[in-house]
């Protein structure tokens, strides 16, 4: 069931699966990485992805981990989980509100949290709440990898762009999505106590 707070403004029928596939291979060709190499590879580290949509960043990290690195994909809901016959036995999904509690028996769990493309879901430019419940899930002195896109400040070339991108953000805005904070992400996470190892905005390469 989804939780009451469920209130995402894209879809997550198969046009919005395939979307979030796109977007792990052109994030994945503008990063150079699935998993940040900063971060230390352990074979029995656990890593979570919260807001996972079809798992696609846990499927990738899992073919280069140990078979006994534990994934674990939550997501408000379960629409977009890919079946669990096609998984590796070290890959689970479960339904969790990100902007709810963390259950006890996951409280300070995992060595890794990753957090993408939550630009379109957060209300009145306050992350805050996302923030606190990524940093209940880390163990101390795990890592938070976070990539997010400042739709508010993109490149745009030509007039049929320029006009689809102002209709999207006017839309956006009647759902009080705005993205002002995105821009901050280094200094919001650094005001919850945690300590910034790597941070980067850059335009994508004009090949993307
Ligand atoms: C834009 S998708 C990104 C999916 C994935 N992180 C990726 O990069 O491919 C955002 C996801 O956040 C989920 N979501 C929205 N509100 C949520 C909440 N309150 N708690 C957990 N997940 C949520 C949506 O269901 C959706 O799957």
């Amino acid at each position: 069931m989804p939780a009451a707070t469920d209130d995402y403004v894209l879809g997550r029928d198969l046009h919005g699966s395939i979307r979030l596939e796109a977007q792990h291979l052109l994030f994945k060709m503008h990063n150079g990485y699935a998993l940040n190499p900063k971060i230390p590879i352990s074979s029995d580290m656990k890593i979570a992805e919260i807001g996972t949509g079809t798992g696609i960043w846990l499927q990738d990290i899992a073919s280069q981990l140990p078979e006994t690195v534990q994934l674990h994909g939550y997501d408000v809901s379960a629409n977009q989980f890919p079946p669990a016959s096609l998984c590796p036995p070290n890959l689970t999904f479960a339904t969790l509100d990100a902007f709810g509690d963390v259950p006890a028996h996951l409280v300070e769990t995992y060595d890794v949290v990753h957090l993408r493309f939550w630009c379109a879901i957060i209300r009145g430019n306050d992350p805050g709440a996302l923030i606190r419940h990524a940093i209940r899930l880390l163990k101390p002195g795990g890592y938070l990898q976070w990539e997010d896109a400042d739709m508010g400040k993109p490149t745009m070339r030509g007039d049929e762009s320029e006009a689809f991108h102002k209709l999207g953000m006017s839309v956006l805005r009647t759902f009080n999505v705005l993205l002002d904070w995105i821009g901050d992400i280094p200094k919001l996470v650094a005001d919850h106590g945690l300590t910034v190892v790597d941070s980067a905005t850059r335009p994508f390469d004009s090949t993307l």
